[in-house]
C-alpha cells in the first residue's frame, strides 16, 4: 500500500498550486519549505525544510508524491516536470526505470511492491492544498 502523509504535525494546510496551472495528464514537479516542529508555525531561527514533490492530475484525481524513489531515494526525473511514461499511464524514475502505477506503487524495475510516500490534499478557492 502506499503511504500517505502529511509534512507537519500542525494540520495547517499548504497552498502548493493553482488549479489553473494543472492540466489533466500531467505532472509538475514543485518544491515548498516546511517547517518541522509540533504547531508548523514558522518562527524565526526555526529550522525548515525543502519538500520536492511531485503533482500528477490523473482524470479527476490529484495526486502528490513526495519526490523520492523508494529505490534509493533519488529525484525521479531528469528534466522540469518530466515524470510520466511516454503513453503518460505511469510515473517514471529516470535513474533505473522505476514504474509507478497511479497509487504510487512500483509495478516494474527494481524496487517492486515498494511505494512513493503520498501525501494528502484537498482543493480550496481554486487551489490544491497540502495537508
Ligand atoms: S533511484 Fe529510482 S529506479 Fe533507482
Amino acid at each position: 500500500m502506499p503511504t500517505e502523509d502529511t509534512p507537519h504535525k500542525s494540520g495547517k494546510l499548504i497552498p502548493l498550486i493553482a488549479l489553473d496551472n494543472l492540466k489533466a495528464g500531467e505532472t509538475k514537479g514543485i518544491e515548498i519549505e516546511h517547517v518541522d516542529d509540533d504547531n508548523g508555525i514558522k518562527d524565526s531561527g526555526k529550522e525548515t525544510t525543502r519538500l520536492d514533490l511531485i503533482i500528477w492530475h490523473q482524470g479527476d484525481a490529484i495526486r502528490v508524491f513526495k519526490n523520492a524513489c523508494p529505490h534509493i531515494g533519488l529525484p525521479l526525473e531528469t528534466f522540469p516536470d518530466r515524470f510520466l511514461t511516454a503513453d503518460k499511464k505511469h510515473l517514471i524514475c529516470s535513474a533505473h526505470a522505476a514504474t509507478f502505477n497511479l497509487d504510487g506503487m512500483c509495478i516494474a524495475g527494481p524496487c517492486p511492491g515498494k511505494s512513493l510516500t503520498e501525501y494528502k490534499t484537498m482543493r480550496l478557492d481554486g487551489w490544491l492544498m497540502l495537508g
